[in-house]
């Protein structure tokens, strides 16, 4: 759809997150980075692009460049209404496949009086030419009178009608500074709707900044009364407290479609993968209840909450996650979760216990959680284990191992284990002799083992210090954590494989034993 002619229920969506958003401290993007999240934006379904202001770098004039030439969608450069700028920022468009040019100058009194120092009718004089020579360069011009909130309405109705009549296609009407209150930034685009006579010459646009947190507020409140455009970014990124963010507003207009009525044309699927990417790409960690893509935005603890959302999701939920591109809500397993989540969370993981053994478990579950903030499936897993083979004897145990190693021999182990009541010995060379006796019990048990991460501590002092070996094993998807304890380090190293295998082992069993149950049922 053309940006000039915004149907009257569809907002054109006008994303910065690669100029507002990139000015923004510590998230600068190299141009091949921003080419990623240009392309993320494509596929996101965003109407425009701006992609970068091509006087203020070399950098932002090339990506302006490449972006232009390179997506399918409407791509444009910002400009002060400054010749060089225009010229910059032409230049930079000249082969773009859909350009804009996008010029601003600020019109409240405090910009006039304290940076610009000039009277009202030199900011429209110097608006319209800038409008002018833009339309030099492309056809499709933007025009920005910057803190627009806090302008005086007469004259911003003034100057709006004066870009209009020099050829300005679109006209934003900026919150520079995040300082309007919803219901006085919609009174201001009524009236600038009431007082503005070339108005429907033009698309309005609004750009907020999120200072007291109210951009999408004002967003929705401006689209509730005519505008038609609205400038967004990525997580909200944007000098100082950011931007309307992309992601809250267009769920926004989804979710409550019965009073606003309005459409944006994003394909909401891809607002995780977008949000995501560009966070990463930026260095932003996003805060963990951001709405719409923070973890904890689907994610539910309590467990009424739980109990709920596992009965019938809208009770707790006003969006189904998978429309932003999640793939399910999330049961946080802790403290306050009750026996539904903690069952549900066992079934996920392949088990199905029965009634006593999940409360037992749901119990251990709430004690650990008041010792450990965050509990993860292998802490159920291990809980799993320790309640439905409490009396089991380990699968394997250590009969004897032998290693050797030394400057020019190729280190080799030999490990003898009892495996009820049977020994069973096997020998294997290694890249040390901790490596060797791993290789040599992999032999023995047969089981596909991946050692993740190993690490030996001191438990006591002096030279006969106990040694203490962790270690991380990776067994398929699972990783299991195996722990041992010597005053000899590879034989803390080698109990601590085995409490490993051991601990897999037993999880088996008990997948066995459920596989079996559910044969007889
Ligand atoms: O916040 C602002 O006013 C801007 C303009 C350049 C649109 O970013
Ligand atoms: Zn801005």
């Amino acid at each position: 759809m053309s940006a000039h002619k915004a149907a009257k229920d569809r907002v054109i969506v006008f994303d910065t997150t690669l100029r507002d958003g990139e000015q923004s401290p510590g998230a600068s993007l190299t141009n091949k980075e921003k080419m990623e999240v240009a392309k993320a934006l494509v596929s996101l379904g965003v109407d425009v692009i701006e992609a970068g202001f091509p006087i203020a770098s070399n950098d932002d004039f090339e990506a302006v460049k490449a972006i232009g030439q390179e997506v399918p969608v409407k791509v444009a450069g910002l400009a002060r209404c400054m010749e060089k700028d225009i010229a910059r920022a032409g230049e930079a468009l000249r082969k773009a496949n859909d350009p804009r040019i996008h010029v601003f100058l600020a019109t409240s009194a405090i910009h006039r009086q304290y940076k610009l120092k000039k009277a009202k009718d030199e900011i429209v004089r110097l608006s319209v030419e800038g409008v002018r020579q833009a339309l030099e360069y492309v056809e499709d011009v933007e025009f920005s009178p910057e803190d627009a909130s806090r302008t005086e309405p007469d004259f911003l109705a003034e100057v709006v009608e004066a870009v209009i009549e020099a050829g300005a296609s679109t006209v934003n009407i900026p919150d520079t500074v995040g300082y309007a209150m919803p219901s006085e930034y919609g009174a201001l685009i009524a009236y600038l709707y009431a007082n503005v006579p070339n108005i429907d010459r033009a698309v309005i646009s609004v750009h907020c900044h999120n200072d007291l947190g109210l951009a999408v507020a004002n967003s929705i409140s401006a689209v509730q009364n005519g505008a038609r455009q609205v400038e967004v970014s990525l997580n909200g990124i944007g000098e100082r407290a950011g931007n309307c963010s992309l992601e809250e507003f267009v769920m926004g207009l989804k979710i409550r479609k019965d009073i606003l009525g309005l459409t944006t044309g994003v394909n909401t699927k891809r607002i995780y993968p977008a949000c995501r990417l560009a966070a990463s790409l930026m260095n932003l960690k996003l805060q963990r209840n951001k709405a719409i893509v923070g973890d904890n935005a689907f994610a539910h603890e309590a467990g009424i909450h739980q109990d709920g959302v596992l009965k019938e999701r809208r009770t707790y939920e006003i969006m189904d996650p998978r429309e932003v591109g999640i793939k399910e809500s999330r049961m946080v397993i802790g403290k306050h979760s009750g026996k539904h989540a903690v069952k549900k969370k066992i079934t996920e993981l392949g088990y199905s216990l029965s009634d006593d053994e999940v409360t037992a478990i749901t119990q251990k579950v709430k004690d650990l959680a008041d010792r450990k903030k965050t509990i993860y499936d292998a802490d159920i897993e291990a809980l799993i284990t320790e309640t439905v083979d409490q009396d089991a004897p380990p699968t394997y145990s250590l009969g004897s191992f032998h290693v050797t190693s030394g400057k020019g021999l190729t280190p080799t182990s030999t490990v003898t284990l009892m495996r009820g009541g049977e020994e069973i010995r096997d020998a294997a060379i290694g890249d040390g002799p901790i490596d060797a006796a791993y290789n040599a019990i992999d032999r023995i048990t047969g089981i596909n083992a991946k050692l993740e991460s190993y690490h030996l501590d001191a438990v006591t002092e002096g030279r006969e210090a106990l040694g203490q070996v962790t270690v991380n094993v990776k067994f398929g998807k699972a990783t299991i954590q195996g722990r041992g304890v010597s005053t000899d380090i590879v034989e803390a190293s080698v109990l601590a494989y085995l409490a490993a295998v051991n601990r897999y082992a037993a999880l088996n069993r008990a997948h066995a034993k459920e596989g079996a149950r559910g044969k007889k049922r």
